[in-house]
C-alpha cells in the first residue's frame, strides 16, 4: 500500500506495509515516525473495532519507507488501517493494487480530512497509481486533478466495501474553470466606500496592473487600512493555473475547509507586528509555508510596518527579490513560490502628525530619525510606490460625491493593462522584469530621459531606483493604453518615488 508523503509541496512516495508476528500481541509503528505518526495504532486499533473488523491478536508491525524520511502528521492512519486488514485477510488479496491512500480515523473508524490532498492526488497521477482512496471531506480538491480516480470515502468500512466492489465511492467532480466563472468581488469591501485619497487610490490601481510594491504613510484615521483591504478586489480576477497554486499552498498549510474544492479568491494576508522571521518567510522542522507564501498571488499587507522588527523585515528580502523561499533543513529543503503584492502601512512618524496641518507633531527629530530609519533600511528600496494619505478634510469627508469608482470599474482597466503587457509578449509582470527585460519593454524618448536625469539629480536615484521608475512607467503607460512610455508615463512614476519625505 502506498501513501504520498509531504514536503514542503513536494512529494515523496512511502510504502505502508503491515507485518503479522506470533508471540505477543501488541502494535508498533516504525520508520522515522513523529507523534502523531505513532498515535496511528491508538486511532487504527478503534477504527477498527468500531467498524466492526477483527484485530489480529498477534504482534502488528506497521513499517514507513523509506525509514530516512520523516513521516508527520495523522494522514497515515488509513492506508495503515488498510494494509493491516489486506494483511488480516480481511481484504481481498490485491484489493490494494495501484492503489494510494490517505486519511486520518476518528476513534469510531469515520475518516477526516487531511492537509495536502490536492498535491497528494497530483502525485498519483503523476506516477500512475490506479486510484486515490481518500476522506470524503478531501474528494472536492482531490478531483481537481485529471488522470486518477478519486475515491472519496467515509469510513474504513466504506473504504473497504468501496475496494472490494461492494459500494459506490462518494463521487464530486470539480471543475477549477467553472468554479472560477463565478468568483465574487475578491474580498469584503468596495473601492467605493473610500472617499478621497486619489493619490492613493491612483496608486493601488498602478500596485495591482503591474505587480508594484507599495508604501501608505499618513496620520491615523486617513483610510490606509481600509485602502490595502480592497486591493484584492482590483486585482485581475484569478486564472485557473493561479487558482490551483493558491490552494496548493492553502491544503499543504490545512486552510482549505473541508469539501472545498478551490480557493478562487486571491489571498490577502494581514500578519501582526509581532511575528517572527519564520512566520512570516516560513520554516520548522519539517518546512511549513510563512505568510509570504500564504499571500501568494495575492496581497501581504504590512500594517504599521515600523512596529515589525528590522531583522523581520529584513527577512522579506531576498524572497521578494525571487519570488519565492528556499528552506534548508537537515530534514529535507522545501521551495515555496512566494508571489505577493506587498503593501505597507504606517505613520510618518511616531505619534502619527508629522505633516498633519492640524494636529501638531510631537515627536523629537532623533525619534522620528529612528522610525524613518527603520523604514529605509530593510526594505525602503524593495518599495515601488510611496504614497502619502493626508487627512481627509471636512468637504470630502461630508460630501457623498467624494465616494470613489466601484472597484469592479477599476479591476477592468487593471485586466486591461495585463492584456496589453500580454500582447506585447510578455510574460512577467512588470514589477518583476530583470534590468535588460525593463530596458526591452520601456524604451524612453528624448524626454522622458531627460526626465529621469534630473530627477537622479534630484531625488538621488540610484540605478536600481531608475529602473524602478522605468518599471512603474511601463505599467502607467499599459493603464492608459499606450504602447510606448512618454514623458507623462515617467512623470507619473516619479511623483511616487518622492512621497513620505515630509517630516
Ligand atoms: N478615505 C476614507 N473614506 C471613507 N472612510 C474613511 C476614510 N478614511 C478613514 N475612514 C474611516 O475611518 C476608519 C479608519 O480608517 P483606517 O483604519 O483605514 O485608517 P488608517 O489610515 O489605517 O489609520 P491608522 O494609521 O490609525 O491605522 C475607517 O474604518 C473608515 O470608517
Ligand atoms: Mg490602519
Ligand atoms: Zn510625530
Amino acid at each position: 500500500m502506498v501513501s504520498p508523503a509531504i514536503l514542503g509541496l513536494d512529494t515523496v512516495t512511502v510504502e505502508v506495509e503491515v507485518d503479522l508476528r506470533g508471540g505477543m500481541p501488541g502494535f508498533s509503528v516504525v520508520g522515522l515516525a513523529d507523534t502523531a505518526v505513532r498515535e496511528a495504532r491508538e486511532r487504527v486499533r478503534s477504527g477498527i473495532v468500531n467498524q466492526a473488523f477483527d484485530l489480529p491478536r498477534l504482534r502488528i508491525i506497521a513499517n514507513l519507507a523509506p525509514a530516512d524520511l520523516r513521516k508527520a502528521g495523522p494522514q497515515y492512519d488509513l492506508p495503515v488501517a488498510l494494509a493491516l486488514l489486506s494483511a488480516s485477510g480481511q481484504l481481498r488479496p490485491g484489493a490494494l493494487a495501484g492503489t494510494g491512500a490517505a486519511g486520518e480515523l476518528a476513534l469510531d473508524g469515520s475518516l477526516r480530512p487531511v492537509a495536502g490532498a490536492l498535491v497528494m492526488a497530483e502525485h498519483a497521477a503523476h506516477r500512475g497509481w490506479r486510484q486515490m482512496v481518500v476522506p470524503e471531506g478531501n474528494a472536492a480538491e482531490a478531483s481537481l486533478v485529471p488522470g486518477i480516480r478519486v475515491v472519496g470515502a467515509r469510513t474504513l468500512r466504506h473504504a473497504v466495501d468501496i475496494l472490494e466492489q461492494r459500494d459506490e465511492p462518494v463521487v464530486v467532480r470539480a471543475d477549477a474553470a467553472e468554479l472560477l466563472e463565478h468568483q465574487a468581488l475578491a474580498c469584503a469591501g468596495d473601492l467605493s466606500d473610500v472617499r478621497g485619497q486619489g493619490d492613493a487610490r491612483r496608486a493601488l490601481e498602478i500596485a495591482a496592473a503591474g505587480g508594484h510594491s507599495l508604501l501608505m504613510l499618513g496620520p491615523p484615521g486617513g483610510g490606509k487600512t481600509m485602502l490595502a483591504r480592497r486591493l484584492p478586489g482590483i486585482m485581475p480576477r484569478l486564472e485557473v493555473e493561479e487558482a490551483i497554486a493558491i490552494t496548493r499552498i492553502h491544503s499543504v498549510s490545512g486552510l482549505l475547509p473541508a469539501g472545498q474544492a478551490l480557493i478562487t479568491r486571491r489571498p490577502f494576508r494581514a500578519p501582526h507586528h509581532t511575528i517572527s522571521a519564520a512566520g512570516l518567510v516560513g520554516g520548522g522542522g519539517i518546512p511549513r509555508p510563512g505568510e509570504m507564501t500564504l499571500a501568494h498571488l495575492g496581497v501581504l499587507f504590512l500594517d504599521e510596518v515600523c512596529a515589525f522588527l528590522p531583522v523581520v523585515l529584513n527577512a522579506l528580502r531576498q524572497p521578494l527579490e525571487e519570488g519565492c523561499v528556499h528552506i534548508t533543513r537537515a530534514r529535507g529543503a522545501a521551495r515555496f513560490p512566494a508571489e505577493p503584492l506587498l503593501v505597507c502601512a504606517g505613520n510618518p512618524c511616531p505619534c502619527g502628525h508629522a505633516g498633519d496641518p492640524i494636529r501638531a507633531c510631537i515627536c523629537a527629530p532623533a525619534s522620528i530619525d529612528a522610525y524613518r530609519g527603520r523604514l529605509s533600511g530593510p526594505i525602503a528600496d524593495r518599495i515601488d510606490l510611496r504614497v502619502d494619505l493626508p487627512r481627509l478634510d471636512r468637504a470630502e469627508m461630508m460630501d457623498d460625491a467624494a465616494a470613489g469608482e466601484p472597484s469592479v470599474v477599476v479591476r477592468r482597466r487593471v485586466e486591461a493593462a495585463r492584456t496589453a503587457r500580454r500582447d506585447r509578449g510578455q510574460h512577467l509582470p512588470n514589477a518583476r522584469l530583470g534590468p535588460q527585460a525593463t530596458r526591452e519593454a520601456a524604451t524612453l524618448n528624448r524626454e522622458g530621459r531627460a526626465l529621469l536625469g534630473s530627477a537622479i539629480d534630484r531625488l538621488g536615484l540610484t540605478a536600481r531606483g531608475c529602473d524602478r521608475v522605468i518599471r512603474v512607467a511601463r505599467t502607467v503607460a499599459d493603464l492608459a493604453g499606450s504602447a510606448g512610455v512618454e514623458s507623462v508615463h515617467v512623470a507619473e512614476a516619479l511623483r511616487y518615488r518622492s512621497a513620505g519625505a515630509v517630516g
